[in-house]
């Protein structure tokens, strides 16, 4: 029997929408060269969804996320002026994209800053810096820490406006992502950088006593410790140390835009967001709304994001392996987007249409 998987789509807003539509067709392609359907429900998400139904998650768009295998996602978010005519709650990051963080519990955030050796021309490090090529796995845990911690605002006694927000974790929520990190150090090089702030932070201080207790299940692992500002540096200098980093929910959202740096592009950093029940993949980034509806969008994110669906979701690891290679035989051919490359240098620049036909035509060979 035919294996169906459903899948909810949320196209998000800005270059979500075109993005997305490359994602799907690479499905569009497994299921003709596979017995298998995934039935893809799109569900609005996001200001686009704010502007249509008056919230950023709709309970339409919960109860499809609810009842699907897995979820697509696109960026989400509007330039800084035109967020500012939606409701500070229905903003899509608060309105939408923490409560479905949040919903589905997707505590391990898996962000590949990775580069293969064909692509380390993108990279804006110095060729002797970047040497074979980058590959590192950052684990960040993803719904607990500053963001969701308890806020308060208020006034002082004297009249001052102040600001309280709490960074709370508890040891369930650190053990939880340690041991997800250790399982993908034992898969890769048994290597993990654990990223802290333990000289000034008591939540390091706990993070760091539950990883000595959650080590002692994964002895062939070796830890390196490295304080979260020295770990920027380092992956400036020597990136090529790193190969899985864990690291709470904060500090992963700055580390993981650093790595779109040295990949040279945040369209480089497609991600997987697992919970215990459910996941869902979204590109890295946000929604680029100065390119939006132009068509020239790199796809990268989002069909990067759809590899870790197949793998991650649906133990399809051969054909999420093809959807790489794919993507990457594709720059190795010489083309790129204009996001990613500027016009002076011998790349042929295509448009997402034209990348997303690239892909399938070399995905057509590879299945
Ligand atoms: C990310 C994004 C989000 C975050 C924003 C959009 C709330 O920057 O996924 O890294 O801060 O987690
Ligand atoms: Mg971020």
């Amino acid at each position: 029997m035919t294996q169906t998987y459903t899948i909810a789509v949320l196209a998000g807003d800005g270059i979500g929408p075109e993005i997305t539509e490359q994602a799907l067709r690479v499905l569009q392609l497994i299921e003709q060269k596979r017995d298998i359907k995934y039935d893809c429900i799109a569900a609005e998400f996001g200001a686009s969804a704010y502007f249509l139904t008056g919230k950023s998650f709709p309970e339409e768009t919960k109860a499809i996320c609810d009842s699907a295998d897995a979820i697509l996602k696109g960026p989400i978010g509007l330039s800084h002026e035109a967020s500012e005519k939606i409701p500070v709650e229905e903003r899509p990051e608060r309105g939408a994209l923490l409560p479905l963080r949040r919903r589905l519990n997707t505590y391990a955030n898996f962000r590949p800053i990775s580069l293969p050796k064909g692509m380390a021309h993108f990279s804006p490090l110095k060729k002797e810096v970047v040497g074979e090529g980058i590959n590192i796995m950052l684990v960040r845990e993803l719904i607990g820490g500053l963001y969701f911690g308890n806020k308060e605002r208020g006034k002082t006694k004297n009249g001052l406006r102040y600001v309280k927000e709490t960074l709370e974790y508890d040891e369930l929520q650190i053990r939880q992502i340690l041991h997800v990190a250790f399982k993908e150090a034992m898969k890769r090089k048994k290597v993990l950088h654990n990223i802290h702030k333990s000289n000034v932070l008591i939540s390091s201080v706990l993070w760091n006593e539950i990883l000595d207790e959650v080590a002692k299940d994964y002895p062939e692992v070796t830890v390196v410790q490295m304080l979260v500002d020295a770990a920027a540096t380092h992956l400036c200098l020597n990136p090529g140390q790193f190969d899985v980093m864990v690291t709470e929910n904060m500090f992963g959202d700055i580390l993981s835009d650093q790595g779109g740096g040295i990949l040279g592009s945040l369209g480089l950093m497609p991600s997987a967001c697992m919970g215990p029940d459910k996941a869902y993949y979204e590109p890295s980034h946000g929604s680029a709304p100065d390119i939006a509806g132009k068509n020239i969008a790199n796809p990268y994110s989002m069909i990067g994001s759809v590899a870790l669906m197949l793998d991650m979701s649906f133990n399809m690891n051969t054909e999420a392996k093809a959807v790489w290679t794919a993507m990457q035989s594709v720059f190795e051919a010489g083309y790129s987007t204009s996001d990613l490359t500027s016009t002076n240098t011998d790349i042929k620049l295509l448009s997402t249409t034209e990348f997303g036909d690239k892909i399938i035509e070399e995905l057509n060979r590879l299945l």
